[in-house]
């Protein structure tokens, strides 16, 4: 093809996304008027979020995106210090370098009655824009709830603060238009490239869960409680086991009309009120626990057990139990995020994916020649529960028995293979200067960054 026959036809599929892309929104329009008429006096409208998306640029996307499209979604207050820190050192720092641009948009939701959080949001925009312009960032704001008793009440749990956070999860849906949400912990740090494969399997969004956490860990007792008492339906494994969470965007929507029939009310706060009050909650596993019972067929699901499942099983109604597809004995591709408070807790593991997706690809990083990266020290990568706290409590366990040790290496060879080929073809950057940048940015609002070297 000569140049301008390729710029032309460029310019044709830019032409035919803009379009896809604006038909796509226009039903979406639709879709989210039709919700909010149908639940003309229900919270959920009422809930809609400020309607100027602030946002960086959009582009024209490559022609070769994936027609199910993401959003990496992460809910903020920016008027607690600690979460700007994590914001900018721990959770920006590392999306820049292992999030593909490819993968598009990035969503923030803050508070909408702080100025604080308008202020930050705005820093931050201006920061992605002229700082990562393959990039797009959206910041949106969520009310308080009308009801100020839904976060600050007797015997809380938490704090109103992080029960608005946990509030909030069920609304995620009502920021993005895009198919599928990366739902990420403001406390996460990527750790490892996210792949194609660590979404999907085939057309299917891949879920992790692990029911061993059932049995160690008293407050996962208590979610499968209150899992029940939202759903009416039991828990089917704890899901706060990796990050980020792919859900189905309309999964959110489904979840809440399921919670709004079973409470017989159309306001969410009230149904809120009604599952979670003393006892701890994982709105992750709620969700997930929904989609098991109402969607499972658009999920590839991998469960981690260390119960019997013909015992486990006995908690379920018969239509609903688990086989052994959905059983894995370990993961199937690494991880991607783990929960950390700090860069520096999961430096080991950033380096080792780094260095290795770079050794792959056949370039000489400068942060790898004092290293020497190995598949085995990236093993850590199968470790099922990333609530695990790394910093305090060191590496878990060994994640790869002893007996899939030959599998894990291949496993770890063939996803390295894939992203060093991604980036000898240019479709992934894996550069170590946006860390670099991140750091600048944050020193700039005097945050301070750990030292990752
Ligand atoms: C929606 O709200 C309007 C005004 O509050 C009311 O007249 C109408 O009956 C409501 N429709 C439904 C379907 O609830
Ligand atoms: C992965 O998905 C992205 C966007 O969704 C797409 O552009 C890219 O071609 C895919 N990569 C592979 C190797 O399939
Ligand atoms: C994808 O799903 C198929 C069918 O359930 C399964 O056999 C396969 O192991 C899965 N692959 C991965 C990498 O998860
Ligand atoms: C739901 O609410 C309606 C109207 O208020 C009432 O008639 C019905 O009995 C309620 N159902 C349940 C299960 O509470
Ligand atoms: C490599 O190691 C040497 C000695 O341990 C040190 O002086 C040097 O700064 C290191 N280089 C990098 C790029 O970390």
């Amino acid at each position: 093809m000569n140049p301008q026959k390729a710029l032309l036809s460029l310019l044709a599929v830019c032409l035919l996304s803009i379009t896809v892309t604006l038909l796509t929104q226009a039903y979406w329009q639709e879709q989210s008027y039709r919700l909010q008429s149908k639940g003309n006096s229900s919270k959920c409208s009422e809930h809609l979020v400020e309607k100027e998306v602030e946002s960086t640029q959009r582009k024209c996307k490559s022609p070769a995106v994936q027609t199910q499209s993401i959003t990496l979604f992460v809910r903020m207050a920016a008027t607690v210090p600690e979460l700007r820190r994590q914001f900018y050192c721990v959770f920006l720092r590392l999306s820049v370098l292992f999030w593909p641009a490819s993968l598009d948009k990035t969503v923030a939701v803050l508070d909408q009655e702080n100025e604080e959080d308008h202020e930050f949001a705005s820093t931050v925009l201006t920061h992605m824009k002229q700082h990562f312009p393959d990039r797009t960032f959206e910041v949106l704001y969520e009310p308080l709830p009308k009801d100020p008793t839904v976060l600050d009440f007797a015997k809380s749990p938490k704090s109103p603060g992080y029960n608005r956070q946990l509030y909030s999860s069920f609304f995620i849906d009502l920021y993005t238009n895009d198919d599928i949400i990366a739902w990420m912990d403001a406390d996460s740090a990527f750790v490892s490239p996210v792949t194609n494969e660590s979404i999907f399997n085939g057309t299917k969004v891949r879920v992790l869960g692990y029911d061993c956490t059932l049995t160690t860990k008293a407050w996962v007792q208590v979610w499968a409680r209150t899992t029940e008492k939202a759903l009416g339906l039991p828990f089917l494994a704890d899901f706060m086991t990796y990050f980020p969470a792919y859900i189905y965007r309309d999964t959110f929507t489904h979840c809440r009309e399921h919670i709004l029939r079973r409470f017989n009310t159309s306001n969410f706060e009230e149904a809120f009120k009604k599952f979670y009050r003393q006892e701890y909650i994982s709105p992750v596993s709620v969700v997930l626990s929904y989609a098991w019972y109402f969607e499972r067929e658009r999920y590839d699901w991998n469960l981690k057990l260390c119960t019997d499942l013909t015992e486990y099983n006995k908690r379920f109604p018969s239509e609903h139990i688990i086989s052994a597809e959905h059983v894995v004995e370990t993961l199937l591709i690494p991880q991607t995020a783990f929960h950390a408070k700090h860069a520096q807790g999961v430096r080991e593991i950033v380096f080792s994916s780094y260095c290795l997706s770079q050794e792959a690809a056949g370039n000489d990083a400068e942060k790898c020649s004092n290293r020497t990266a190995s598949l085995i020290t990236n093993f850590v990568l199968f470790t099922q529960d990333v609530d695990h706290d790394v910093e305090r409590l060191g590496p878990p366990a060994p994640p790869c028995p002893k007996n899939r040790e030959e599998t894990c290496l291949q496993l770890l060879e063939r996803n390295y293979n894939q992203i060093g080929l991604e980036i000898k073809q240019k479709t992934r950057k894996l550069d170590w200067k946006n860390v670099k940048i991140v750091e600048n940015l944050a020193k700039e609002l005097k945050l301070q960054c750990d030292v990752l070297k």
